[in-house]
């Protein structure tokens, strides 16, 4: 059984949260930023206007016999006007006395020789920005300070600020959504390599120990070496335990022949008959393990050559019949007539002594579960891919039970005193999976087993 394995969050949310995050607070910043620095622009354009009006009106003023006189261009006030027809206050002071204007006009401290000074104050319970510059007057017999301040109210800068902020949060908005599917585009690719090698591993065979060896990303290598140095520790490990079930199934084989022919000769010496029930139940016992062994060898030797195939041209049906020829005096032994029923010639690529092997388990099983004097059919047919189809006419595979029958060491109810391992179908299905097929297990409609073993 394979332990959970316990997660720890998601790459692929890190990624895409961390790079959402920072596109959030890019976008923020970026509307902080463009909002300000249009606001200072905003600021200077306004600044310089109020400027010029506060230049002309200090440049109109004059001292005439004695006194102060403004003649107002008319420039002064309209260059101030505005599409949202802010509100203009002026006031001029001579030194410090308000010659004319609005009273209680916010002060501003002027900058003496001509220079605007500026600032945002309130007025009339309105934010207004205030322009004042100073100019000394001097006349035949005066000399004074003259000192002008131009207010407007901020409807117009507030208006063009907002369009601004609206402009620059649709666009903001915009980038942020434009990096979230670049965000999960970018998560896709990054864990793309990833998935491709789950799925490469996923997809392999029970058997298939080969290392991993389409490229990876750099960051993936360590990940990659260390799993490819571990499948070549398992299948080392495997095959030596692989081995050491056919060496072990060798060496009880040879023995095992032995005591068979000795105790086959002690049973025709002995009479009695529990002597002789005893020797039989020996010589049974004989068999089962000398079948054991001898499909334990098969099977070691299948696992081995599955991994490299011997692959040839053969003709499948020469395969077949040589087959039914070799098994020709255990089906007379039964009473059971091999038919076979096959084109000319089916070619296919494959190892011929893994489909040996395995037809012969199969066709084996057919001799085995049907009852005597019955017909074996086998047909090797082409389409809709070379297969061979081995039907007999004994009691079928037992219901409920299909699905378990290939696996190792699997019998089923119906294989009570027959004698077997258990190995057979698994040989073949393991054969059948080496060259790309497949094994299916059936019954007959009318009754019997029937495998197909498809390329
Ligand atoms: N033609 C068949 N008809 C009925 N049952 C079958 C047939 N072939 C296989 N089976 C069932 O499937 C089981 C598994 O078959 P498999 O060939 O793997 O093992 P086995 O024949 O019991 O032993 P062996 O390893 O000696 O072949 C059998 O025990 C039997 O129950
Ligand atoms: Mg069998």
């Amino acid at each position: 059984m394979t332990e959970a394995v316990r997660v720890s969050g998601s790459l692929r949310n890190r990624l895409a949260t961390t790079l959402i995050g920072g596109a959030a607070v890019l976008a923020i910043l970026l509307f902080f930023v463009v909002r300000s620095y249009a606001a200072q622009i905003a600021q200077q354009g306004q600044d310089s206007i109020l400027g010029a009006s506060v230049t002309s009106i200090l440049d109109a003023a004059n001292v005439r016999d004695g006194r102060i006189e403004v003649d107002f261009p008319y420039a002064s006030f309209s260059m101030l006007g505005t599409e949202s027809d802010d509100r203009i206050f002026y006031a001029i002071y001579q030194d410090d006395q308000l010659l004319s204007g609005y009273d209680g006009l916010p002060a501003v401290d002027p900058k003496v020789g001509g220079d605007s000074s500026y600032r945002t104050a309130e007025f009339q319970d309105t934010p207004v920005r205030l322009a004042a510059a100073s100019r000394m007057l001097v006349g035949a017999d005066l000399r004074t300070q003259l000192t002008v301040s131009v207010a407007q109210t901020q409807d117009s800068l507030s208006g063009t600020l907002n369009r601004i902020s609206r402009n620059v949060a649709i666009f903001g908005t915009g980038f942020f959504l434009l990096v979230v599917l670049l965000a999960f585009w970018a998560t896709s690719a990054a864990i793309g390599p990833l998935a491709r090698l789950t799925t490469s591993v996923a997809r392999r065979g029970p058997q298939d120990l080969r290392p991993v060896v389409s490229p990876v990303p750099s960051e993936m290598v360590p990940l990659v070496t260390s799993l490819n140095s571990l499948m070549a520790r398992l299948d080392q490990s495997l095959g030596r335990s692989e081995d050491f079930i056919a060496e072990a199934a060798h060496r009880v084989r040879t023995p095992l022949a032995t005591v068979r022919s000795h105790a086959e000769a002690t049973l025709q010496r002995v009479d009695r008959e529990e002597n002789r029930q005893a020797m039989r139940a020996m010589i049974r016992a004989i068999d089962e393990s000398s079948r054991a062994a001898g499909q334990l060898l098969d099977h070691a030797m299948i696992t081995f050559r599955a991994d490299h195939l011997d692959r040839q041209d053969l003709d499948l049906v020469d395969l077949v019949q040589d087959l039914a020829v070799r098994l020709g005096p255990i089906a007379d032994m039964r009473d059971v007539d091999l038919h076979v029923d096959a084109p000319n010639a089916v070619p296919i690529t494959g190892d011929a002594i893994l489909l040996q092997n395995a037809i012969r388990n199969i066709v084996d099983n057919a001799l085995k579960y049907a009852p005597r004097e019955s017909v074996v059919h086998i047909d090797v047919t082409t389409s809709p891919s070379p297969r061979v189809t081995v039907c007999d006419e004994g009691p079928g595979f037992p219901i409920g039970e299909i699905g378990g029958l290939s696996y190792r060491f699997a019998r089923g109810s119906n294989a009570d005193g027959i004698i077997g391992s258990g190995l057979g179908l698994t040989i073949a299905q393991d054969v059948a999976t080496a060259h790309g097929g497949a094994l299916t297990l059936g019954n007959h409609p009318k009754g019997g087993a029937c495998v197909i073993f498809s390329f």
